[in-house]
C-alpha cells in the first residue's frame, strides 16, 4: 500500500487501514444487502478473512486504502475509501463506503472524498482523479455532483441490477480544476465562512450545503 499520512478534515480523520480495523462492524457493512445494494460487492458474502484478504492485496501496490473516522460525534470508524493508482497515467480511481448507520446522510462521504482529493492533487502527484457508478446510485451520483465532477463516460446497460440492465456513469476532475479552486481566495472564504461557491463547476452546491472543507488545505 503507498504511504499516506493522516488526512484531516473538518469532522472527519482519514488514515491506512490498519489490522485493528478487521472488526465484525466492517463485515457487517458489507453483508447488509440494503447499504450495498448499488455496490457489486452484493454478490458475495464476506467474512474477516476475506476483509484482510482485501486489505492485503494493496501491498507492494501504489495504491491507497483509508479508513474515515468521524472525530466530532464520536462515532469512530464510518467507512472506508480507497484510490486505484495508474502510476503511468497519473490517474486514481476513488471508491467509497459510508457503512454507520448513524453516519447516514450527514454527507460525510462528500467531506471524505474532498480530503482525499485534495491530498492526491496536491501530494500524491495525481493529474485526474476519476470514479464510476451504476445510474441508480442517486447518493454516489449527488456526491460526484458535490464534489465538481464531471461527465466522463457511460458505459451503457453495462450491468444487471435488481432485474434491469442500467448505465455505469464515469465522471472525473482534473488537477488544474483543483488547483482553480485551492488557490482561489473563494477556498478560504468558503472554509471560514461556508458562505459562498466554490467555482462555476461547482455551482450546483451552495457551500453552507457543502460545509466540508479541510481544515488544513495545503
Ligand atoms: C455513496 C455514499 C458514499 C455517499 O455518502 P455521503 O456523501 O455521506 O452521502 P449522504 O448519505 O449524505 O447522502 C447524499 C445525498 O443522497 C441522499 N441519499 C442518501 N441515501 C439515500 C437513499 N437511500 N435514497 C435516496 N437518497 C439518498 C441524501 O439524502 C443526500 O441528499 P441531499 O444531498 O440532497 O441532501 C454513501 O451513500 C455510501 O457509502 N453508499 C454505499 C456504498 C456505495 O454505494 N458506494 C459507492 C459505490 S460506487
Amino acid at each position: 500500500m503507498a504511504i499516506s499520512p493522516d488526512i484531516r478534515t473538518r469532522r472527519l480523520l482519514i488514515k491506512p487501514f490498519n489490522e485493528r480495523h478487521l472488526t465484525k462492524r466492517y463485515v457487517g457493512w458489507l453483508n447488509n444487502s440494503e447499504l450495498m445494494r448499488y455496490s457489486e460487492q452484493r454478490h458475495k458474502r464476506h467474512t474477516v478473512e476475506t476483509c484482510r484478504s482485501y486489505w492485503q492485496s494493496f501491498e507492494e501496490t501504489p495504491n491507497y486504502f483509508w479508513v474515515i473516522e468521524d472525530v466530532e460525534n464520536g462515532l469512530g470508524h464510518i467507512g472506508n475509501i480507497n484510490a486505484h493508482i495508474d502510476i503511468n497515467n497519473s490517474l486514481a480511481d476513488v471508491g467509497i463506503l459510508i457503512g454507520e448507520k448513524e453516519a447516514e446522510k450527514k454527507r460525510y462521504g462528500t467531506e471524505a472524498w474532498i480530503g482525499v482529493c485534495n491530498f492526491l492533487f496536491q501530494e500524491a502527484g495525481i493529474r485526474k482523479l476519476t470514479a464510476g457508478t451504476l445510474s441508480v446510485n442517486l447518493p454516489m451520483l449527488k456526491l460526484m455532483r458535490y464534489v465538481g465532477m464531471i461527465d466522463d463516460g457511460v458505459r451503457k446497460q453495462h450491468h444487471i441490477w435488481e432485474g434491469q440492465e442500467v448505465d455505469i456513469v464515469h465522471k472525473a476532475v482534473f488537477k488544474e480544476v483543483w488547483d482553480r479552486i485551492v488557490n482561489s481566495d473563494k477556498w478560504h472564504r468558503i472554509k471560514n465562512t461556508g458562505s459562498s461557491r466554490l467555482s462555476s463547476r461547482w455551482k450546483a452546491v451552495p457551500a453552507h450545503r457543502l460545509n466540508v472543507f479541510p481544515t488544513n488545505p495545503r
